[in-house]
């Protein structure tokens, strides 16, 4: 194999043979081949794309780079489930207990926030004391314990995945299709699950903002999943608004525990019993959806996902006392109340815009090494469709000190479409199932 034979192949549009590829990305893992040799590779990518074989390759070549976990010593179905992230988005936290508490063991490896989107580690470490960093037999006893644990992705978990994230974040070659699809399958794939469910984000809060691209990955990754013996599902999610009321680490987590205690808005709770449902049937293949949904809400309304959630906490190291409390995540100094100047209709809520409001308040990141503030954030009580008077809440901004309120009570209005009359047009909240025998549209 000679490194500019692979870029130039690829350049060129003509597919890598399987066994040449490996070499050059193994050589990369050993550093004989340096990295903007493999910057040029990935660039190549984004524009020529990669063909079924080599994409199997690359998934291959991440995966056994590191650890794949062996939980089959545990008594019930391994599943998890991946989002690829957006605004508002705490639905693991409850959907890991839950399915817990379902009968599925879920070892869960989450992501944190960068740019717009929040991540599920920020918002865990919003709990004192909650630690994401167990090591892989602390992660493992846990699951078997609990039945689920969170932690990030640790460095024995699919490295060569780690350090071509590293480089594409820097060189402008991370939005490639199959280049998302293999990072993210090949650090699932290394779960050791025996079924997946994929939340594949779909609006302008989204990493990928276009229904066909969110289409194509969703279908990728279901495709990646069932070639290697897994079974996946994905479902195409709303992100041209942000999910629930609450957003910002400290501010979702405690909105996450009301839905676990039963209440909480109801397009999170919907969502999280719909993701449930399907878990369920990955791990039960005799498919009957409406048990399915019936045993995820009685798991739900009975305090069971509630309790797992709290074992979870304890396990994890951290202060179980905040699921009686969760108002104590509410730690921002400098609120703002931000109120409809006249009568109107909300056409729209800008995801996007209050995603990157999060970051400019210190809730998020722009780069992976930042730290984040955990109580600042937003909560929306201004949602599409809503009919709204003079004066009314639209919403309240949670930051650290009087000019950060400021700033954050502008940026709301201007995420806030409102109109004297009109129809606004949102997405339906689940609108696409995608399994490996084809896709189906949800009306
Ligand atoms: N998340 C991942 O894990 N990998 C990507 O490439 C993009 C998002």
């Amino acid at each position: 194999m000679i490194p500019t034979e692979v870029i130039e192949r690829k350049r060129e549009g003509r597919p890598v043979p399987g066994a040449d590829l490996e070499a050059f990305l193994q050589a990369y893992l050993r550093g004989d081949v340096p990295d903007y040799q493999m910057s040029a590779f990935l660039m190549a990518v984004c524009f020529r794309g990669l063909e079924g074989g080599e994409t199997a390759t690359l998934v291959r070549t991440m995966l056994h780079s590191g650890e794949v976990l062996d939980l089959s010593d545990l008594p019930g179905a391994r599943i998890d489930k991946h989002s690829t992230g957006g605004v508002g988005d705490k639905v693991s936290l409850v959907l890991a207990p839950l399915a817990a508490a379902m009968g599925m063991f879920v070892p869960m490896m989450a992501g944190r926030g960068l740019g717009h989107t929040t991540g599920t580690l920020d918002k865990l470490e919003a709990i004192p004391g909650f630690r994401t960093d167990l090591g892989l037999d602390e992660f493992r006893a846990v699951v078997s314990r609990v039945g689920c644990a969170i932690i990030g992705q640790t460095s024995e978990i699919a490295p060569l995945d780690r350090r071509l994230y590293a480089l594409r974040d820097v060189t402008g070659t991370v939005s490639s299709i199959p280049l998302i699809a293999a990072s993210i399958m090949s650090k699932k794939l290394a779960e050791g699950l025996d079924g997946l469910l994929l939340d594949v984000k779909v609006g302008e809060g989204a990493f990928i903002p276009e229904e066909e691209r969110a289409l194509d990955l969703a279908r990728l990754m279901v495709e990646i999943a069932s070639e290697r013996g897994l079974k996946a599902c994905a479902l195409l999610t709303a992100m041209d608004r942000p999910l629930g009321v609450a957003l910002g680490n400290g501010l979702e987590t405690a909105e996450a525990i009301r839905c676990l205690q039963g209440g909480g808005p109801s397009d999170l709770r919907e969502l999280v019993l719909v993701e449930a449902t399907e878990m369920l049937l990955l791990a039960d293949g005799t498919g009957d959806p409406h048990r399915a949904r019936h045993i995820a809400e009685s798991k739900l309304d009975g305090g069971q996902a509630l309790e797992r959630f709290t074992r979870m906490v304890e396990a994890q190291g951290g202060d179980a006392t905040i699921v009686d409390h969760p108002d104590r995540l509410r730690t921002a100094p400098s609120l703002a109340e931000v109120r409809a100047e006249a009568d109107g209709v909300v056409i729209g809520v800008s995801a996007r815009l209050l995603g990157d409001g999060i970051v400019r308040l210190g809730g998020g990141r722009s780069k992976l090494e930042q730290t984040v503030d955990p109580g600042v954030g937003f909560e929306v009580h201004a949602s599409t469709g809503v009919r709204v008077a003079r004066g009314d809440l639209l919403g309240v901004v949670h930051a650290r000190d009087p000019g950060a309120a400021a700033m954050g009570s502008d940026l709301l209005r201007r995420a806030l479409l409102i109109e004297r009359g009109g129809t606004p047009v949102t997405r339906s909240l689940v609108s696409h199932r995608i399994h490996s025998d084809g896709s189906e549209r949800l009306l």
